[in-house]
């Protein structure tokens, strides 16, 4: 607590301890417009708009890595309908991001099976990806689509058994396979909707991971709520197992 108060209160920069990366599972889009009696795509929409809002407050608190859950392994289940206005959504973020990237500082990554997208997304992902390697800037925003964690680990074995200079498994050759390489693993996973579960979100990555669960919404999430966040993790006492004396 002393620490916290040592300095003045003002938004993210009265912690001690910041988190390098954080990891956000967007949940609640649907139940948020079914309150206001609209589509699931209006709650979509206005989750993609939290989104922009927390990325460029990340950049501005000085995080390193955000890495958010936008679409799962397991979200193809739902109504094709649905699943099409997120796509649309992706798609004029990333044409959005291609426009906005050196304003906005913020290198965007996209992590999962990318190939089953329709081909101008990814065409458009690898443009970002292209743009996102000029820019000189500390935050990368990870958007995880298609993504699944199980898959992931999948993926990463199958990568390592084809790599001609594969060295022996280990945890860290294995991390090299991952849609994740070279990120440092997340320190603080944030699930808001008042769902307490994982829902196959960096299974792999998130081994010592402080884990943070609020009941907002996420299209109500916003800057306050990540500060909350933020100052809970910096309360939390990392032990990886180990002592502290
Ligand atoms: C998260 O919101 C967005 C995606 C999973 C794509 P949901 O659409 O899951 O919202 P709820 O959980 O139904 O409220
Ligand atoms: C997790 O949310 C996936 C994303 C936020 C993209 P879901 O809404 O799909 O998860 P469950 O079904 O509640 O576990
Ligand atoms: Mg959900």
């Amino acid at each position: 607590m002393g620490i916290l108060r040592r300095k003045p209160k003002k938004a993210g920069q009265a912690l001690s301890v910041l988190p390098r990366h954080v990891a956000i599972i967007m949940d609640g889009n649907g139940r948020w417009a079914k309150k206001r009696s609209l589509p699931r795509s209006a709650g979509h929409s206005a989750g993609a708009e939290t989104f922009r809002r927390i990325a460029s407050y990340c950049r501005k608190l000085g995080i390193e890595y955000l890495t958010v859950y936008a679409f799962s392994t397991e979200n193809w289940k739902r109504p094709k309908e649905e699943v099409d206005s997120i796509m649309n959504l992706l798609r004029r973020y990333l044409k959005e991001a291609i426009d906005s990237m050196e304003r906005e500082q913020v290198r965007i990554k996209v992590l999962g099976d990318t190939s089953v997208l329709d081909k101008d997304l990814q065409e458009l992902i690898s443009r970002t990806d292209g743009l996102s390697h000029q820019i000189e800037t500390k935050t990368q925003a990870n958007l995880c689509i298609n993504y699944g964690g199980r898959d992931e680990i999948i993926h990463a074995v199958r990568e390592w058994m084809n790599a001609p200079d594969r060295q022996e498994l280990t945890e860290s050759e294995l991390s090299k396979y991952m849609y994740t390489s070279g990120i440092p693993d997340p320190d603080l996973v944030i699930r808001p909707s008042g769902e307490v579960r994982i829902s196959n979100f960096l299974l792999w990555q998130s081994a010592y991971s402080e884990f943070y669960f609020t009941d907002t919404l996420w299209p109500d999430f916003n800057e306050r709520e990540l500060d909350r966040a933020l100052e809970s993790y910096a309360k939390r006492d990392r032990r990886y197992g180990g002592v502290k004396g």
